[in-house]
């Protein structure tokens, strides 16, 4: 057909009008990740400002909510520390509001002797979650300087006859099946972050080597066949072979821990970054399949604290009572933690990670509704509900953790930066 002014008007109508609509869907799927984002952060500052009425002794760092309804605070020695810091930094990032920083400043130096602590191997998460974000964001050479000790301090840990950072000193197991000589567990992925920033700003590769180290071990000693994973692995410190795996904080030996798992997604995919050694990437992301498509992951893909709790062939060996668990809990601290992992794992997938990026968005979706999003002057000011810390020491079960806070808004800025 030869154009003639009808339908080349015909044409520019249609054109017009799907253009309209393209437009129309892309502005609307913009200002509803806008809202999104707007409405959380409004959330965040309210119940921050809020926690700074309350938490005003720098020595005590909010951490959850007690059994009698109190907020329940930890000291430098504990591995939380950093995330209260962490979190008033995320919202001044977010902001610019100067408030945030002084308050985000006033807090991270109260950790500062945490620089030197060697007795655990959670120096990298209280050190880098708040001096490290305040590094990034204001570059104070005083607080370069804090996180190479930290990475100091948290390498006299690492033995090369294991070739990993020792977790925890010996002792006994927490079911009392085992000594634990050389005990190392998936969570301490999370703390080879500063030793990359450490060896980043130093020039000094010791720390880049070591947190290479032990990521192999990790991949080869924690990770499962199917991509689940090991809480703790007992290493023979003279030997560094591996003596027994254990679950301790999940529901049995051989179950998958919710935030063990997390710990895996997130900590492999970082390792990928630092390193853009292709095995962490695809152990990140068939970690992430085993979470996304396990048939126990509920709907809106916030899991129960274990992927396994009650199923035949999982057995507890700690003092388990079903009847007190008629809903099995679920454990919000993970879905942030796998959140903000995946955000940044899509980035490296091309067109495969469409998938991941979908999933971290539903996942944020999810603990932004009411659901899980604490009211306003409720939950004790954390900003989400329905964490888990450790069922078999029953404590801290649905409740907020300030850890779920950080990786939450961690996530929302990472969603926000997002292409
Ligand atoms: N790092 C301890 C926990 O995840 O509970």
């Amino acid at each position: 057909m030869g154009l003639t002014k009808n339908n080349v008007f015909n044409k520019i109508a249609v054109y017009g009008i799907g253009l309209g609509i393209v437009a129309f869907q892309v502005a609307g799927m913009v200002t509803g990740k806008d809202d999104l984002i707007k409405k959380d952060f409004a959330l965040a500052e309210n119940q921050y400002s809020r926690m700074l009425t309350v938490a005003t002794d720098l020595t005590k760092f909010p951490r959850t909510t007690a059994p009698n309804g109190t907020l329940k605070y930890t000291g430098v020695g504990d591995w939380t520390g950093g995330f209260f810091p962490g979190g008033l930094w995320y919202l001044y990032e977010y902001t610019k509001d100067v408030k945030w920083k002084q308050a985000a400043e006033k807090w991270t130096e109260a950790l500062a002797k945490g620089q030197y602590n060697t007795v655990h191997h959670d120096v990298g998460f209280v050190m880098y979650c708040s001096y490290g974000n305040g590094y990034r964001l204001t570059k104070n050479p005083e607080y370069k300087k804090v996180l190479i000790q930290s990475a100091e301090s948290l390498s006299s840990r690492f033995d090369p006859k294991v070739g990993s950072i020792k977790s925890w000193n010996s002792k006994a197991s927490w079911d009392g099946k085992n000594t634990w000589h050389y005990p190392v567990i998936i969570d301490n992925m999370m703390n080879l972050e500063l030793l990359f920033f450490a060896s980043k700003v130093s020039g000094n590769p010791k720390y880049r080597n070591i947190a290479i180290s032990h990521a192999k071990n990790a991949m080869r000693d924690h990770v499962r066949p199917d991509y689940s994973s090991y809480h703790v692995v007992n290493y023979d410190p003279e030997t560094g072979k591996v003596l027994n795996r254990q679950t301790c904080q999940g529901f049995s030996d051989n179950s998958t821990w919710a935030r063990g798992q997390a710990w895996g997604i997130y900590g492999f995919t970082m390792v990928y970054r630092e390193t853009k050694d292709k095995r962490f990437l695809e152990t990140a992301r068939k970690m992430a399949d085993f979470y996304l498509n396990n048939k126990n992951l509920p709907a809106d893909k916030v899991p129960y604290w274990d992927f396994n709790v009650n199923q035949p062939g999982y057995k507890p060996d700690w003092k388990y009572d079903a009847s007190k668990f008629p809903v099995v809990p679920r454990d919000a601290s993970a879905a942030a933690v796998v959140s903000s992992a995946l955000f940044e794992m899509s980035t490296y997938l091309g067109n495969g990670g469409k998938k991941y990026k979908q999933a971290a968005e539903k996942i944020l979706q999810s603990l932004s509704s009411p659901d899980y999003l604490a009211k306003p002057g409720s939950n004790n000011n954390f900003i989400l509900e329905h964490s888990v810390g450790s069922i078999p020491h029953g404590t801290e079960i649905d409740v907020p953790l300030i850890y779920a806070d950080y990786y939450f808004l961690e996530a929302l800025l990472r969603y926000q930066k997002e292409g």
